[in-house]
């Protein structure tokens, strides 16, 4: 049987290219599956979400094998798998979902009912979400693989456009999501919080949808610099204006019709405070920017135990949060983990058929395994790329 490596979670501020063993066919629990299938890992990303953990931000444990963003090749199929055959190439959505429970028959697979005994939901490699093994490794197993898995039609055309491709297993259906679930539609005026990956591809999901201006937000320069180089509008929250004079400065008025927050519980503040974390700053903001009776998606991550949190309340979740003006306006919020399944066909044919070119909207850079702790620390200083790697080397040899 071949070897596998994969990136193990070892402590704040490190990662490592370890031996982790050869996929079996059980779950966390020990129990052997006949649902499940092995894929040779084809791509694999890294994500801001792995970042939280790897700030030691979670209660993530030592030696967790992280990777939630895949897509592989079947090697190895089960005995219950009925509509999939060895060599098909599979977009992997990061939640684990049963497809039987009352959630999956709702579409909400991010909150799936029976692969996660201590809550509601699953995902590969990520803290609190089932201890399902993560796939930034050569090898991995996905359960439930009839239910799970997004079969590309046509291997050879989707691997010319496997840097777009690799984008549906997390942060293309999950900016998707975000802009669907703040209510934008042709004409919207879309304010994103957060210019990283999932915030780039909100903003290229908004401009699907039919947005008519999408403003894009950070402190980061360089990616500030590179959603302007994609066609995008930008704030910059290091400055003293504040987000709604300088949203008023493109749109001749301090609101939109519609938010996205892409920052999540690391959010830093505004203006002079842009160096210190505020962790309720986007949603506070948000709710000044978004008009009266507009929605706020909010895929950017929230969680239940901060050991990192500077004050008592924010190491329990609990925020600071204006909640009366949002009452007041008429808000509406969407929040969790957001159900891939339900979104990663059809950004599949988007992607097949040329109308969305989020590989060069997130810049994807693709990296070797090897690699792998040197493209975290560089996600970590705020790169403005969305970090790719390619455990087998298949797109450098393609
Ligand atoms: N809901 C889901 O299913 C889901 C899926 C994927 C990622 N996420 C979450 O989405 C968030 C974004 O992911 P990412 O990969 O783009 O992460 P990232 O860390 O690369 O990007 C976050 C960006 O927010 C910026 N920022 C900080 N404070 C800000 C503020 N007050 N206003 C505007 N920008 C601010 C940072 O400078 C950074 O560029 C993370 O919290 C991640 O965990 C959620
Ligand atoms: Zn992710
Ligand atoms: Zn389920």
């Amino acid at each position: 049987m071949s070897d596998n490596r994969g990136v193990v979670y070892l402590g704040q501020g490190h990662v490592e290219v370890q031996s982790i063993g050869y996929p079996k066919m059980v779950d966390p629990s020990g129990r052997p599956i006949g649902h499940g299938v092995i894929l040779k890992v084809v791509t694999t990303n890294i994500c801001g979400s792995d970042q939280h953990m790897v700030r030691g931000r979670t209660t993530a444990e030592v030696g967790l094998v992280l990777g939630h963003e895949i897509t592989g090749e079947v090697i190895e199929i089960g005995r219950d798998v009925e509509t999939l055959k060895i060599g098909d190439l599979v977009s992997v959505p990061f939640n684990v979902a049963c497809g039987r429970c009352t959630t999956c028959k709702e579409q909400h697979t991010g909150v799936c009912l029976n692969v996660n005994p201590s809550r509601a939901g699953g995902a590969y490699g990520y803290v609190d979400m089932g201890g399902w093994i993560g796939g930034q490794s050569e090898y991995v197993m996905v359960p439930y693989a009839d239910f799970n898995l997004l079969k590309f039609p046509d291997k050879d055309k989707a691997m010319e456009k496997i840097r777009d491709l690799t984008c549906l297993s997390d942060i293309l259906p999950t900016g998707y999501h975000g802009a669907v679930t703040a209510g934008v539609k042709p004409g919207s005026t879309v304010y994103i919080a957060g210019a990283g990956p999932v915030g780039m591809a909100a903003a290229a999901s908004a401009r699907l949808l039919g947005a008519a201006v999408t403003i894009v937000g950070d402190m980061n320069p360089e990616r500030l610099a590179h959603a302007r180089a994609v066609g995008f509008e930008t704030v910059d929250l290091s400055l003293d204006a504040t987000l709604g004079e300088q949203i008023a400065a493109i749109l001749g008025t301090p609101e939109v019709d519609c938010a996205v927050d892409c920052v999540g519980f690391e959010a830093r503040g505004h203006g002079t405070h842009a160096h210190e974390e505020a962790p309720a700053t986007v949603l506070n903001s948000l709710m000044e920017v978004t008009r009266v009776a507009g929605a706020i998606g909010i895929p950017g991550l929230y969680v239940t135990d901060d050991p990192g949190a500077t004050d008592a309340a924010a190491k329990r979740g609990s925020l600071s949060i204006r909640f009366g003006l949002g009452w007041a306006k008429s808000h509406s919020f969407h929040t969790g983990q957001t159900p891939v399944m339900k979104y990663n066909r059809n950004l599949m044919q988007a992607i097949l058929w040329d109308r969305l070119p989020i590989a060069q909207i997130v810049n994807v850079s693709v990296i070797s395994l090897d690699e792998a702790p040197n493209g975290y620390r560089q996600f970590d200083g705020g790169a403005p790329r969305k970090f790719v790697i390619d455990p087998h080397g298949t797109l450098k040899s393609a």
